[in-house]
């Protein structure tokens, strides 16, 4: 079943004109993958899905709905959450506090103590302030936010970006406990290892418009993308 389609979106900020006839979809369960460089469209792409800069031209349906016109807060009440670039959290109240906005947000939320479960690392900050915390440890607070209201669909907005390795480790594990539950995913990245080994399908954008769509295995073997608008080697995602 088909969860998310995007048909020839065409969004703007202003008269600048970013995408250009976006088309992409998600079935139930999967884990997909939009990947390009900076400035590519990838954030757009996931503020038009959220309603934040709405598309002017195309469709955006969810379960078969139509979200183009919906506000973000209608949007998320329908079951999709977002995971934003700058890891939106409330920098003056405990991280316990956060998860627990976000719980009473939510018309069916997981239980606050699953979060902990889930993510040890915040289990032992519950009282810490959210500025307080690591880049690292604000980006699990971010997705513990956006995973308490249970999401049907989860778009994780570059989550590794300024992380260090061993910390984006940590997430890349984390995240495959959440997507081994039920929840389909939207993940942009510009760390292909990262994005590789979650998604099983990927998009590449660039300047708006989308470049290829195929199966990562695929992908692993389009040496022309990757160095073209990835910045890899084919040798470093072999
Ligand atoms: N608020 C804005 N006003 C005007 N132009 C914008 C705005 N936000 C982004 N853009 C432009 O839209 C284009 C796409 O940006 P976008 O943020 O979607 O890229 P991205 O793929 O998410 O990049 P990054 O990897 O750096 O996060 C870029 O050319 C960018 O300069
Ligand atoms: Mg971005």
């Amino acid at each position: 079943m088909t969860v998310l389609e995007l048909t020839d979106v065409d969004t703007y900020y202003g008269n600048s004109h970013v995408l250009h006839g976006v088309s992409l979809d998600l079935a139930e369960g999967e884990v997909v993958a939009l990947l390009g460089r900076n400035g590519a469209g990838k954030t757009t792409t996931m503020r038009s899905i959220m309603g934040v800069t709405p598309p002017r031209r195309g469709t955006i349906t969810y379960r078969g709905e139509g979200l183009v016109g919906l506000s973000p807060n209608e949007i998320n009440a329908r079951g999709i959450g977002l995971v934003p670039e700058d890891r939106r959290v409330f920098p003056t109240l405990t991280v316990h506090e956060n998860v627990v906005l976000a719980h009473k947000l939510a018309a069916d939320p997981r239980p606050v103590e699953e979060m902990y479960d889930l993510f040890p690392v915040l289990d032992d900050l519950r009282t810490s302030r959210a500025r307080n915390l690591s880049g690292g440890e604000q980006q699990m607070l971010s997705v513990a936010r956006a995973l308490v209201q249970r999401p049907s669909l989860l778009l994780l907005d570059e989550p590794t970006e300024g992380l260090a390795p061993v910390i984006v480790d940590d997430l890349q594990a984390m995240l495959h406990d959440v997507v081994s539950q039920d929840v389909t995913v939207l993940l942009s990245e510009q760390n292909v290892h990262f994005a590789f080994d979650l998604a099983t399908r990927g998009y590449v954008i660039d300047t708006g418009s989308i470049v290829f769509e195929g199966s990562i295995e695929d992908l692993r073997e389009r040496d022309d993308l990757l160095e073209q608008y990835l910045a890899v080697t084919p040798e470093e995602v072999a």
